[in-house]
């Protein structure tokens, strides 16, 4: 080899630092394997803070007649579907006992008055299922993980950037990345890897994903031989902030709603009463007390409108706003202030129950929300789509690659349920790391060649022999550019013309890619970084365009101008992508496997 490289072996490398890459290292480390653990951030800043409202569990603890069957059904339904109903399964059965587990490391849930885990309410949620921080969930929950993990010997590298996985024949052995501080190479062996990357927001002009959200695992994986499934559903959450531009996208927790907020449009009207989808019309109100009654824990209540499921909710609001009854800067109005009419003291509960977003919305748009509604919109928030992985094991299609959390895919199905993230992390985290210590132990001879070594090392820096000026372009109009176009082109409503636009201008735009160039040297370099993450971007927003062209209904997250109802031929399949010899992307349709009989019971007897 021409470099020498720093490297390291690890019988288990995890590439990810948030909830689900956490949880993994946690189990194979405690499975006495020698474990790595990849953060693309430093350690403790992972995306997963941001998910705010809470885990959903069903424990029982505010309302004692919900339990895993309601919990697996819901889920299903609010999948459309079209989810791994294996994964639904064990993700309802197995997230009380995760919960459970994280209070004994130590996190501090808000509690009931006899001193139980507290839940809230959440949209699609049949009673009150999440387990809950205030508003600071995900951030407890790294808080937490983060302790655990760091008193068991597992081996962290902070800033790291994953440049490509490495093989050994078929089989992933590892995974050649830099120091985004130094721009030192690396080279990580491993006998098993778990990818637990987690989103590709940034593939979208708003979104609620920080910056690392660029599909990293997804692009590694699909590069590597693995399949996608189900890209085309991607979850537009549907309050995120407008205003001021500067923060745009960022997260407005469902807990505000479950809290008792209300979503009106310009007028004053409270239009979330004016469509319930009909498998949720039995348990929606359409009666303003009564869903305030649901929100307080009245067990006989019928849920309010606004606790819909988000790709509704979400295309309401965008009803409202082309129809012109929008607020200022394009979205609506979500209310929590109005409590005060019900509750003394509203003021102090508000700021009690959602520290952050009183913060948020006091120190980004200098507005109180005790006192005043805010101004929010549809924000990018998740992709239910992702790597296909093995519901059980959390396999992928590759030999020794796993993973687990927002980067894999099939629980979800067409559409997630809030609080069904957290979960899903801890749940197939833990998963995850249990099978790559099994795969490891069983599998222990690895080899890498210098050759993949050497020509990752040449993608890496290939940017650098492209300065700008040389006739190349910077990589941030680029990433700019398709940042727009997926907006336009690919977004909440979608059409089969604006998304053949879209297909024919990522390839435009990969052209662009392989020419960009960038100036210096590779120390503290984000020009650098942006450059290389295109390639990620593009990989996931062709496959996205590509699943959704294909899907010719409106599902979930996927909801087409053109086949606006539901093609019950198309809840029959999943969408697959690989990568073709010739490198290109190859669509299949393939049959959803049938469900078990018991689990078909568990959604009859659960529908009203
Ligand atoms: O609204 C929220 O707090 C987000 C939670 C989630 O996406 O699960």
């Amino acid at each position: 080899m021409a470099t020498n490289y720093e490297t390291h072996e690890y019988d288990v490398l995890v590439i990810g630092a948030g909830g689900a890459g956490l949880r993994a290292a946690i189990e194979a480390s405690a499975a006495g394997v020698k474990v790595g653990l990849i953060c693309k951030s430093l350690l403790g800043k992972a995306h997963t803070v941001m998910a705010e409202g809470g885990m959903a569990a069903a424990m029982g603890n505010v309302d004692d007649r919900d339990n895993w069957k309601i919990h697996f059904a819901d889920t299903m339904r609010g999948g459309q579907y079209v989810n791994n109903w294996r994964m639904a399964e064990l993700h309802a059965k197995e997230a009380p006992a995760r919960v459970h587990e994280l209070e004994s490391w130590g996190a501090v849930f808000d509690r009931t008055k006899d001193g139980k885990i507290l839940q809230r309410n959440f949209g699609g949620h049949r009673y009150p299922r999440l387990a809950h921080v205030g508003d600071r969930t995900g951030l407890e929950l790294i808080r937490t993980l983060q302790d655990h993990g760091i008193h068991q010997g597992i081996a962290v590298h902070m800033e790291q950037t994953v440049v490509s996985l490495l093989k050994d024949g078929d089989r992933v052995v590892g995974a050649f990345g830099y120091d985004r501080e130094r721009g030192r190479f690396r080279i990580f062996k491993a006998k098993a890897v778990v990818l637990s990357t987690g989103g590709l927001g940034r593939a979208y002009k708003v979104t609620s994903n920080s910056w690392e959200g660029t599909g990293d695992g997804v692009s590694l994986a699909y590069h590597a031989g693995a399949e996608l499934l189900d890209m085309e559903f991607i979850q537009f959450h549907p309050t995120g902030m407008i205003w001021p531009p500067s923060v745009m996208g960022i997260l407005v927790t469902e807990g505000v709603r479950g809290e008792g907020g209300i979503l009106k449009n310009k007028e004053g009207k409270r239009f979330m009463f004016d469509d319930i989808p009909e498998p949720y019309r039995p348990q929606t109100s359409t009666d303003p007390e009564e869903g305030w009654r649901y929100v307080c824990g009245d067990k006989n209540a019928k849920r309010p409108p606004e606790l819909l499921t988000r790709d509704h909710v979400a295309r309401c609001i965008m009803r409202e706003v082309k129809a012109g009854r929008g607020s200022p800067h394009g979205g609506v109005f979500l209310d929590i202030a109005w409590i005060k009419e019900k509750i003394p003291n509203a003021a102090e509960h508000i700021k009690r129950k959602l520290p952050s977003m009183y913060h948020q919305f006091m120190q980004l748009a200098n507005l109180d929300i005790t006192k005043e509604p805010m101004e929010i919109g549809p924000t990018t928030h998740y992709a239910m789509g992702g790597i296909r992985v093995n519901g059980d094991t959390q396999a992928t299609n590759v030999p020794g690659l796993f993973a687990a959390g927002e980067c894999a895919a099939g629980l979800h199905g067409a559409n997630r349920l809030g609080g069904n993230s957290l979960s899903d992390l801890i749940v197939f985290g833990q998963r995850a790391g249990e099978h790559a210590a099994k795969y490891a132990k069983a599998n222990p001879n690895i080899s890498v060649s210098d050759a993949q070594v050497e020509a990752a090392y040449h993608e890496a820096v290939a940017p650098f022999e492209r300065p700008a000026g040389s006739g190349s372009e910077g990589p941030y109009q680029v990433q700019s550019d398709l940042q727009n176009m997926m907006q336009e082109l690919v977004g909440i409503v979608r059409q089969q013309n604006e998304m053949e636009k879209a297909l024919d201008g990522i390839g435009k735009l990969k052209e662009r890619a392989e020419k960009v160039g960038v100036q210096g040297h590779r120390e503290y370099n984000p020009g650098w970084h942006t450059a290389l993450d295109l390639k990620h971007l593009l990989t996931v927003s062709e496959a996205i365009t590509k699943s959704a062209i294909d899907r010719r209904e409106s599902r979930g997250g996927h909801f087409r101008d053109d086949f606006p109802n539901k093609d019950p031929e198309a809840a029959k399949y999943n969408t697959v992508l690989s990568k073709a010899t010739d490198g290109s992307m190859k669509l299949r349709r393939e049959p959803i496997p049938p469900m078990p009989a018991e689990l078909k019971q568990v959604i009859e007897e659960t529908k009203n």
